[in-house]
């Protein structure tokens, strides 16, 4: 078909660059880097342990002693960060471990940070891995209580900053637990640690295989008086301005991927870094699609984290950051 001049000249001509690689280089306006990624770690007690999480292949539960190796390979695919979760010896009623000097997640800091002291160690603060009810707080006649579990959230932030943090994350969804824990470090003399909040965090059915890795499920209930409510948007952006009136550092939308709209709502109305979790079930889903051939591993995890990026995120927490890391090497 031919088209006459005025037709021709009136189409816009997008194609014109995007017809080689170089061209597509140069107007690429997300660049997906390592230096964008924190890789979550689970840390368990006991001597030689590297056993795969069933419900997320390619994850491991580590003891301390293969926590060097880790860190070497981090440096090495140049990923910065590590965001630590741990597995207790034991569980009881108010998480006695998780404040505890010697709990595995102090060690796995200490550890760490011995192996590699340019490696930015994060924690997760939060009770529910620890606690025998495997709720994020203290129960008080069958309901998580706010108030008095925000000392122990305190405890636990300041012995992780004790032990040599270089940034802690609370995830348990307290309200006001973000300026408990800054007059909790700041009377401690850590008023140089940050505070990652994970601030829009959704009661999500995305962090199941998580729950199974650090088995956490709730014994009762779930975690809907806390965590927010999926269909919420503004109540998110109050949630986010809430944590950085109470000193935040750096403010977080969990999980990524179905929320995508929250984290550019976000960056649009805030200026703080803001981080994107990008949760254990995101990561298994595409992760078993690839496994059955149903999906090309690779180019949808970069399509994806690439996604999170662009909607506006400045930290991106992922399962994938080791992979991703690799491939975006091997691309370059
Ligand atoms: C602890 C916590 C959870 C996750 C991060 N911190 C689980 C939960 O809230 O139930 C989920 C991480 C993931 O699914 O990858 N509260």
């Amino acid at each position: 078909m031919t088209l006459d001049v005025s037709t021709r000249r009136s189409i816009a001509r997008f194609r014109r660059l995007r017809s080689s690689e170089g061209l597509r280089r140069l107007v690429r306006e997300t660049a997906l880097r390592p230096d964008d990624f924190v890789y979550p770690l689970f840390v368990a007690h006991g001597s030689d342990v590297r056993e795969e999480i069933s419900s997320m292949p390619g994850q491991y539960h580590l003891s301390l002693d293969r926590l060097a190796a880790e860190a070497e390979e981090l440096r090495e695919l140049g990923v910065p960060a590590v965001l630590l979760f741990g597995l207790p010896a034991a569980k009881d009623e108010e998480g006695s471990e998780a404040y505890a000097d010697d709990g595995i997640v102090q060690e796995a800091v200490r550890t760490l940070k011995a192996a590699d002291p340019s490696l930015v160690v994060m924690t997760d603060v939060c009770l529910c891995e620890y606690t025998s009810h495997g709720h994020c707080g203290v129960i008080i006649d069958g309901e998580v209580d706010n108030d008095s579990t925000l000392d122990l959230l305190s405890r636990t932030a300041v012995s992780h900053a004790r032990a040599g943090a270089d940034v802690v994350a609370p995830s348990d969804m307290m309200d006001g637990r973000v300026a408990a824990i800054r007059a909790a470090l700041d009377g401690e003399g850590f008023e140089t640690t940050p505070i990652m909040a994970y601030s829009a965090k959704y009661a999500s059915a995305f962090y199941g295989p998580f729950r199974d890795a650090v088995d956490s499920a709730p014994q009762f209930g779930d975690r809907r008086s806390y965590q927010m409510d999926p269909p919420n948007a503004r109540e998110a952006l109050r949630e986010i301005e809430a944590d950085i009136a109470e000193g935040a550092d750096v403010v977080m939308v969990k999980p990524a991927l179905a929320y995508l709209d929250i984290l550019s709502r976000a960056r649009q109305r805030f200026d703080l870094p803001l981080a994107a979790y990008n949760v254990s079930g995101e990561y298994a889903m595409v992760h078993a699609a690839a496994q059955n051939g149903w999906l090309d591993g690779p180019r949808v995890v970069l399509e994806l984290l690439t996604s999170i990026k662009r909607a506006g995120a400045d930290i991106i927490i992922t399962y994938h950051a080791k992979e991703a890391a690799r491939w975006l090497k091997e691309e370059s």
